[in-house]
């Protein structure tokens, strides 16, 4: 069972500024709703209520977000604006929040690592809000719980992207998994290679189901690219054990962490909310 999903959130958004000035990245909205808001409902959805975020200077608004606001609510109370708050005031009602602070920003590793006194000895979700995903069916974390339930270990979701995009995200190489035509078993992976260099097109998106076994291989690894402590490294060393999945997830992904997936994403979101009318 995975019941804890953590938020690495301590970026500063700098593609999004002036916006992120004071405003955290994952606060940005999508029509009326914050990034991560898109990401909590993704993983309570996949059954998942225990949300451990991790944040960092001026990242406040983001606890005030996921608590009442009585002000606000006594102001709404019998009007037609109430109904807005009626999806995250289900959320507030039916998770826990805990949080804690990234006080240094040194990669994606350390901010994962940073979570372990929220996550403890169990095997947890990880959602980067930035990638924003929409699936006909079972969202992108549902459908890697089903995956983790058969193979029981560290699972990565991963999307195949131009050659030219390689130096954005963590690469993998893997073998097909018998029977399958989605699984793969990662045999090597390296972070954000150049294109020349890249030994494959299959990328990672923000979606990672973890052992807890990662905290102490984070613990030992050392600065990789960007001189920042990788994700992609520690996982390295746990496919080197045969014990990391690729999962070619079924769905639309949007990098909202730029401002072309940004647009694209509002865009898509819009529609839909269109043909509901
Ligand atoms: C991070 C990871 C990268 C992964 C990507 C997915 O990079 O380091 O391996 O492919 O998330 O979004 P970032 O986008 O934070 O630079």
């Amino acid at each position: 069972m995975i019941k804890k999903c953590l938020f690495p959130a301590a970026g500063y958004g700098t593609r999004f500024l002036p916006a992120t000035k004071a405003t955290p990245k994952e606060m940005l909205p999508i029509l009326t709703k914050p990034l991560i808001q898109y990401g909590i409902e993704e993983a309570v959805e996949a059954g998942i209520h225990t949300m451990a975020i991790v944040t960092g200077r001026g990242k406040r608004a983001i606890e005030d977000h996921f608590d009442r606001s009585y002000e606000l609510e006594h102001q709404i109370k019998d009007t037609s604006k109430d109904p807005l708050l009626a999806e995250i005031r289900a959320l507030i009602a039916n998770c826990t929040f805990s949080y804690t602070r990234q006080v240094e920003m040194k990669g994606l590793g350390h901010a994962i690592l940073t979570g372990e006194t929220l996550i403890g000895e169990e095997p947890f979700a990880v959602l980067l809000a930035d990638d924003l995903c929409s699936c006909g069916g079972d969202n992108v974390l549902q459908q890697m719980i089903n995956i983790y339930e058969k193979y029981q270990c560290s699972i990565v979701a991963v999307e195949e992207v131009p050659k030219e995009q390689t130096d954005q995200y963590g690469i993998v190489v893997g073998n097909i998994i018998e029977g399958t035509d989605d699984t793969y078993r990662i045999v090597d992976m390296v972070e954000k290679p150049n294109p020349k260099d890249a030994p494959s097109n299959m990328a990672i998106i923000g979606r990672y189901i973890l052992t807890p076994d990662i905290f102490d291989i984070l613990r030992k690894t050392k600065p990789g690219r960007g001189k920042e402590i990788q994700i992609t490294d520690a996982l390295l060393e746990q496919a080197k054990q045969g014990k990391v999945i690729a999962y070619k997830f079924k769905g639309k992904r949007f990098d909202c962490g730029s401002v072309d997936g940004f647009v694209e994403a509002t865009n898509y979101f819009y529609g839909k909310r269109k043909a509901l009318k």
